[in-house]
């Protein structure tokens, strides 16, 4: 602890429980060090006063052989400097390295030009925000070059390197914005890199996690299936501009008549597209494989609901059909 009270204005303040296990052994080595330089310097100065040639000294002094003992404490005072700098540190350097059990999993995504937070629901934000009192256990990849991830209030400085997953976790034990940097100098990434940790209460936190969990919030029900075709996989199979994936095009589907595998002619109304959605293979659209995964479970009614209000936008009868089934 010595003069880390006074000294640890050089650096920002304590926001995680890292910080601690750096500053203090940083200024404790500082310290010693800095002791150890005086008293050399010192001894070096002393010396060469007391033991320079004076008038009428001979040439040579004779030789004096060694002094065993000083030797000794001299080696001695050396290692065990070393062996106290590397026990101050070594705490520190074993809790940074193991991130602790139940620590929330964020995935960090560098790319010239912007960091992606990617938290365990899939929310994707470019803020890292954060519980406090709550670890956070970061995996970290680079979309392009090699990165540095840098949070100067957490004691957090991790590479990035391309093909390579890294890893990070830190705990805040303040409410706050702290600053993250590229750690990397580079023209291109030194400003539009820069962003920050958010921590927040766990009530504040908590708001934040259920506002962005809820899709519905903030959208149509038209924009919610938009992003919920984006999101869930139905682009790979359903185009939006009448080609022919691996699935029927989304573009006019609703309201209009399809032939099925079994040659009756359903209508794509509310009742069929939500039973397609849930139970594919039940009714197949003919000249389509029944390979579409049924969505029983993973979509609710509401969600179902949206991608039909999706759907309708982009038939020509779904307006049409939208208001009769107002
Ligand atoms: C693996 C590819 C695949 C995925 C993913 C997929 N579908 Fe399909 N879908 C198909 C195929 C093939 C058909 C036609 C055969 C059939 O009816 O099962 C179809 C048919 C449909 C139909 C009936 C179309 C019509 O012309 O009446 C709807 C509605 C539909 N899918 C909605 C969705 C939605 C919504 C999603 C995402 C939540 C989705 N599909 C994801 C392959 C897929």
């Amino acid at each position: 602890m010595i003069g880390s009270a006074n000294l640890s204005a050089w650096f920002p303040e304590w926001a995680s429980t890292h910080a601690p296990d750096v500053d203090v052994p940083f200024f404790d080595i500082y310290v010693v060090s800095a002791c150890a330089l005086v008293v050399t310097v010192g001894l070096a100065v002393v010396f060469l006063r007391t033991y320079r040639r004076q008038d009428g000294d001979p040439d040579r002094m004779p030789a004096q052989g060694n002094n065993k003992l000083l030797l000794g404490v001299w080696v001695l005072a050396a290692v065990s400097l070393g062996v106290y700098a590397f026990q101050l540190g070594l705490a520190g350097y074993v809790a940074q390295d193991v991130a602790p059990y139940g620590a929330t999993e964020i995935g960090v995504t560098a790319r010239e030009g912007r960091w992606d937070f990617t938290y365990p629901d899939g929310t994707v934000t470019d803020t890292l925000r954060v519980e406090v009192g709550q670890p956070v256990h970061l995996t970290l990849t680079t979309a392009d070059v090699a990165q540095n991830l840098s949070i100067p209030a957490m004691r957090v400085q991790q590479p990035i390197l391309p093909g390579r997953t890294t890893e990070a976790w830190f705990e805040t034990i303040a409410v706050g914005s702290f600053p993250i940097h590229s750690g990397t100098f580079s023209a291109l990434t030194q400003d539009s890199l820069a962003t920050a940790v958010i921590s927040l209460s766990t009530a504040d936190y908590d708001a934040w996690v259920a506002a962005v969990g809820d899709i519905f919030a903030g959208r149509t029900m038209a924009e919610v299936g938009e992003l919920l075709y984006n999101q869930q996989g139905c682009k790979a199979c359903h185009s939006l501009d009448g080609a022919t994936v691996v699935g029927p095009s989304f573009k006019n589907v609703y309201g209009f008549e399809f032939l099925t595998t079994s040659g009756e002619t359903i209508t794509a109304d509310d009742a069929y597209i939500k039973e397609s959605i849930l139970t594919p293979n039940v009714s197949v659209i003919d000249g389509f494989q029944p390979v579409m995964t049924p969505y029983a479970g993973k979509l609710d009614d509401r969600e179902i609901e949206a991608i039909i209000e999706f759907l309708k936008t982009l038939s020509e009868r779904g307006h049409a059909a939208g208001q009769e089934g107002k």
